[in-house]
């Protein structure tokens, strides 16, 4: 982590929890202790038990998706206007679970982006390879794909209100992290990426690793240069867990 970057940590629930988690969750969160940016991404029917709470809690609220269009036909789906209106500041964008189960496209994260930042959410872009493209040596080609689609679409501006969140497959859920150096080396590609941009949003942009985070590794992983904290999945539905994490971002 860089001094002139302030941490993230990002809680991202999946399609996991409900009201009674939450409830441990607020308990514990309520005992104010000095922590960094704290996100918490929970299923869309939690956001507003979730915003309820932010105050007491020092957390901001995301969502864990959302619709490309601004409005309209499109049953099931949420509004970036929505989300806003609910309390979200944050919304994570084209997770490799949403890419495989619903089909998503790098173009239609990119959309998606867009759609988010016009609504004044910031959007956290995940990126991240699978194991068969890391053996095959072309893990950075993949990422910078699927960088370039979103970058095409957006001004520096735009791209200086982002949050990107490299999380390799082989990773999630695995219990198998990438070491510090291997999460290090393509964070310091994706910001040499981003300086292709703009170089003053290189210096900006806050670049977050996911892929079995826990408190054992948290500190080794955020603190290597490129590493701005984390997006955290299974150890964010423990309120223990989750806080050690985000104090291991804080330190
Ligand atoms: P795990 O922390 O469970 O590996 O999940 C990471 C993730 O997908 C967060 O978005």
């Amino acid at each position: 982590m860089s001094l002139q970057r302030k941490t993230l940590v990002a809680g991202n629930w999946k399609m996991n929890g409900n009201a009674k988690l939450l409830a441990q969750f607020v308990e514990y969160f309520s005992a104010s202790r000095k922590r960094c940016e704290t996100v918490l991404c929970v299923p869309s029917l939690l956001t507003l038990n979730a915003v309820s709470a932010s105050e007491k809690c020092h957390w901001l609220v995301g969502g864990q998706d959302v619709s490309a269009e601004e409005n309209g036909a499109h049953t099931g789906d949420l509004s970036a206007q929505m989300l806003v209106e609910a309390g979200c500041q944050f919304v994570i964008i084209g997770h490799s679970e949403r890419r495989a189960d619903h089909g998503e496209s790098n173009q239609l994260i990119a959309r998606k982006a867009e759609q988010a930042l016009a609504a004044g959410l910031t959007p956290i872009v995940c990126v991240g390879e699978s194991l068969e493209t890391r053996n095959e040596g072309s893990e950075e080609a993949f990422v910078e794909a699927q960088l370039s689609a979103v970058f095409e679409r957006l001004s520096a501006q735009q791209l200086s209100d982002i949050v990107i969140a490299y999380e390799p497959i082989w990773a999630i859920g695995t219990g198998v992290t990438a070491s510090p150096e291997q999460a290090q080396a393509m964070h310091r590609f994706i910001r040499q990426r981003v300086a292709q941009q703009s170089q003053s949003v290189a210096k900006s942009i806050r670049l977050l690793y996911g892929g079995s985070v826990k408190p054992a590794n948290a500190e080794m992983l955020f603190s290597q240069e490129d590493i701005d904290g984390g997006l955290i999945g299974g150890a964010s539905l423990d309120p223990k867990e989750f806080e050690a994490i985000c104090l291991a971002a804080s330190e």
